[in-house]
């Protein structure tokens, strides 16, 4: 039981939820970030006994007050998945500026902003574990979803890049790239269209948000640490490479 304090954004629903979970199950202690939904939130802070922090990924003074406030009330923040993100699916040539660039800041502007605000303690305590949740779509991209394929595109490089400057001070930063996992965001795709997309899943299924949080706990452990840069693929097969 490690005892360590991780962060999950986006952690009070979906595979964020599962995330927080799976680690309190393993012994750490979770907080969950969130934003949108207040009511889910408190209802999964109530259940779970989890604490759960209102504050915009997106936006960087949100973040290094919501960050100030957990440091305050908890201590030092060792691990930290960035989970956060949004779709605002839409053709090229429907999208509107404003899908762009909500989906480009919550999704990977995010990965920034928390990294940043956690990184100068991580390199000071010679610990930290750091996972960004990427996406089938960031790897073999996806028809309507220029920004959030672009976003999570993104992720898998800064992913890299971050891994080779925490190496040397034992902080790992490695990625896990889901596929389609049975949550609001994959109920949200029209039916017929995700009917197809399930078809093409040699696993035969939608994923499980706990499938994913399986990752999670595989990449934190103390002694992953020679694991580092790596993009975890858990997709039921749909896409290999
Ligand atoms: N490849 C090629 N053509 C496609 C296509 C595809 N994958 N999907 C749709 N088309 C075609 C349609 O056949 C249609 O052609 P016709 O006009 O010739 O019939 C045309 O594109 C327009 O399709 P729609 O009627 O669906 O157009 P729309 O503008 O109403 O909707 C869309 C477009 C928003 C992209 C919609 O198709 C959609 O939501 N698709 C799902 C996108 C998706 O997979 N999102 C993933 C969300 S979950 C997630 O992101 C989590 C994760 O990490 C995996």
């Amino acid at each position: 039981m490690s005892g360590r304090l991780a962060v999950v954004t986006g952690g009070t629903r979906g595979i964020g939820a599962a995330i927080c979970v799976g680690l309190k199950n393993a012994g750490y202690r979770p907080i969950a970030n969130y934003f949108g939904n207040v009511e889910a939130a408190k209802k999964f802070s109530d259940e779970t006994g989890i604490p759960s922090y209102r504050f915009n990924v997106a936006d960087f003074g949100e973040c290094e007050a919501g960050v100030k406030h957990i440091v305050r009330d908890h201590g030092p923040i060792e691990v930290l998945i960035n989970n956060a993100g949004i779709t605002r699916d839409g053709t090229l040539h429907k999208m509107s500026y404003e899908s762009w660039e909500d989906v480009i800041h919550t999704n990977l502007t995010s990965c920034f902003n928390m990294c940043r605000l956690v990184i100068d303690s991580m390199r000071d305590r010679g610990f930290g574990r750091i996972v960004n949740i990427g996406s089938i779509n960031g790897q073999a991209g996806q028809y309507g979803q220029v920004n959030y394929a672009a976003a999570k595109s993104g992720i898998h490089g800064f992913t890299k890049a971050l891994a080779q400057e925490g190496a040397a001070k034992n902080i790992t930063v490695n990625a896990i790239a889901p596929g389609y996992v049975d949550t609001d965001m994959v109920r949200a795709v029209p039916h017929n269209v995700l009917e197809k997309i399930i078809a093409k899943i040699p696993a035969g299924r939608l994923g499980r948000a706990e499938d994913i949080a399986r990752g999670v706990l595989f990449l934190v452990a103390d002694d992953a640490d020679f694991i580092t840069g790596s993009t975890m693929s858990i997709n039921g097969g749909q896409h290999m490479y």
